[in-house]
């Protein structure tokens, strides 16, 4: 089972996923490209340290290279990065930028698209992304600050983490995996921080093997 991993930042969540690979935890799974849109993304060195291709393509430098080209042009070019190595999964592990919807047309488009050769093309390959909020608790940035903060001021009694599928709403795919993270009365940021990444990067694994399980069930 192949896998494009795409991060921007420290790749903490992209490491557990390596390191499960060929475990119980992930069989028959390999990752096949890193994709950053952050050139300093430490997660690009872990990449190299575990013999993963990577590549790099930012927003900024596409937008300023190409003149009159859109965010949903970039978005199809990242797309096409993906699409060219035939995954059977897409994980956005800490992938800080919004897909357009052209991204999810192109890689999970359940419909017909014209490909650069002008042949109609439909990819269906599942995109899951990783969230430091329990569905539709704190969608979108600063989610594990923001719990925090409604935590301090008791509008909530815990907080947790949860991988979706990608759909055009940011954060608001179907939950494949979903972890209650607690909050400790009086505890600082960073130590809640600490739990819950650690849990990430346990439902991160669980995620991508499931849907890989049921894209082998499909398959079969
Ligand atoms: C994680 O908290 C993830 O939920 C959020 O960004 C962080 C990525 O961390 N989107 P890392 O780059 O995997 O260490």
């Amino acid at each position: 089972r192949r896998i494009v991993v795409l991060i921007s930042g420290s790749g903490s969540n992209l490491q557990a996923l390596i390191d499960a690979l060929n475990t119980p935890a992930l069989p028959d799974a390999q990752i096949i490209l890193v994709l950053s849109n952050r050139k300093a993304a430490y997660g690009l060195q872990r990449a190299a340290q575990a013999n993963i291709p990577t590549a790099y393509l930012a927003l900024q430098p596409y937008l300023k290279n190409n003149p009159g080209k859109t965010r949903e042009d970039y978005d199809a070019e990242v797309a096409k990065i993906v699409v060219k190595e035939k995954p059977d999964l897409v994980v956005l592990a800490g992938w800080m930028h919004i897909m357009s919807e052209k991204f999810l047309e192109l890689v999970d488009g359940r419909k017909g698209l014209k490909g650069d050769d002008g042949v109609e093309v439909t990819h269906n390959i599942p995109v899951i992304n990783l969230h430091p909020a329990l569905p539709g608790a704190f969608d979108g940035a600063h989610a594990i600050e923001r719990a925090y903060e409604a935590f301090q001021k008791g509008e909530i009694a815990h907080s947790g983490a949860m991988v979706h599928r990608v759909v055009k709403d940011v954060d608001r795919g179907e939950p494949v995996i979903v972890r209650e993270v607690p909050i400790e009365k009086g505890e600082p940021i960073e130590s809640f921080e600490e739990r819950l990444h650690k849990v990430e990067h346990e439902i991160i694994v669980q995620a991508a093997a499931k849907v890989l399980e049921e894209v082998k069930s499909v398959q079969r």
